[in-house]
Formats: structure tokens, C-alpha cells, sequence
């Protein structure tokens, strides 16, 4: 037990770094909360027209749970690693630094993907682009490639992966409420539009 609170807790201190805020501060742009749909991810930061800025906090906000993913892994195992996982994807959604809000856990959610198993990671990865490719809405690839994760771990024989990426995918969803919404109202806002 007091293993698994110790990868909670280390994963939890990784998730919940703010690499969509540190590295537009850093970079002197408008606060990513006052612009576009004011989330810190990815998605958002490419509202401020930079797209260096996008992709390097996609890759901060991904690898920081893939890190939790594989030191969780080194000093205690695979159970633990599957734990800190956990913990990092509440870290990003709900950091205590924000006053818990954080973001809607897309990057968070590959990184941790690419950490526990890769060939899921895989399978997200290419129904995101199809998706976005075809509608040009982040949220709907993202919905829909969270989906498609934990049911290719399932169908790859890693029960264990599944049961945790359905749990994320759970609350990726919840975190993507006001998302749902503008899709079905068709008011969302596509890729690399302002918004
Ligand atoms: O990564 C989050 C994405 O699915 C939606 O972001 O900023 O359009 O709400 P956003």
C-alpha cells in the first residue's frame, strides 16, 4: 500500500507540471487561459499562432506521464507503474497549483500510453490523425482515439493497460463536457482556428 501511494504521489508531482503555461510564460505570450477555449493544452496554445510553442507542450505534457510511467515501473514494478499513470492524468487534470484547474488530459493521456504499453500508443496516435484529417476537431480525435485505446490494449492482450486507459478515457471525457457540447451544437472550434 505504501508503494502504491508513493507512485500515486510521484506521479501525481509529474502530472501536474503545467508545461502549456511554464512554456508560454517563458516564451512572453497572452495567458493561454485568456484566449480560445482558456484550457493549458496543446490545442490551446496553438490559438496563440505558435506552433513550436504547441507541439513543445504536447511533447512536456505527454512525456511527463510516459516519465511517471517508467520511474514508477524501474523502482517498483508493473503494478506500480500502472498506479503512477493514474496519478499523473490527475495531475494534469487536476493540479494543486491551479486551484485544480488543469487540463483535459489528451497529451497526458498518450504519454502514459506510450509508457505502460507502446503498440497503444500506436493505435491512438493514428486514429487521432484520422480523425483529425477527416473533421479538423481536436476534441473529436481525441474523444474518439481514447476510445480506441483501451479497447486495442484489451484486444492485445494487456487487460490490465485497458482497465486503466477506460478509467482515463472516463475522465478525458468528463474533463471534454463543454467540447461534447459545441460538437453537437456545431460550434466547435477547428484546429489552428482562433476561436
Ligand atoms: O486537448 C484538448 C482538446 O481535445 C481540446 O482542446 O482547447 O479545443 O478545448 P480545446
Amino acid at each position: 500500500l505504501t508503494l502504491a501511494l508513493a507512485a500515486l504521489v510521484l506521479g501525481y508531482l509529474l502530472g501536474s507540471i503545467p508545461f502549456g503555461i511554464l512554456i508560454t510564460r517563458f516564451a512572453g505570450t497572452q495567458d493561454i487561459r485568456t484566449i480560445g477555449s482558456g484550457n493549458i493544452g496543446a490545442t490551446n496554445v496553438l490559438r496563440t499562432g505558435r506552433k513550436d510553442l504547441a507541439a513543445a507542450t504536447l511533447l512536456g505534457d505527454a512525456l511527463k506521464g510516459t516519465a511517471a510511467v517508467l520511474l514508477a515501473r524501474h523502482f517498483w514494478g508493473e503494478p506500480a507503474a500502472l498506479i503512477a499513470g493514474l496519478g499523473a492524468f490527475i495531475g494534469h487534470i487536476a493540479p494543486v497549483w491551479l486551484k485544480f484547474k488543469g487540463g483535459k488530459g489528451v497529451a497526458t493521456f498518450l504519454g502514459i500510453a506510450l509508457g505502460l504499453f507502446w503498440p497503444s500508443l500506436v493505435v491512438f496516435a493514428v486514429v487521432w490523425l484520422g480523425m483529425a484529417f477527416l473533421f479538423r476537431y481536436s476534441s473529436l480525435a481525441a474523444l474518439t482515439a481514447s476510445v480506441a485505446t483501451p479497447l486495442s490494449a484489451w484486444a492485445l492482450g494487456r487487460a490490465d493497460v485497458a482497465v486503466l486507459m477506460a478509467l482515463l478515457a472516463v475522465l478525458l471525457w468528463i474533463k471534454h463536457h463543454a467540447n461534447i457540447s459545441r460538437l453537437l451544437s456545431g460550434t466547435e472550434t477547428k484546429i489552428g482556428a482562433k476561436g
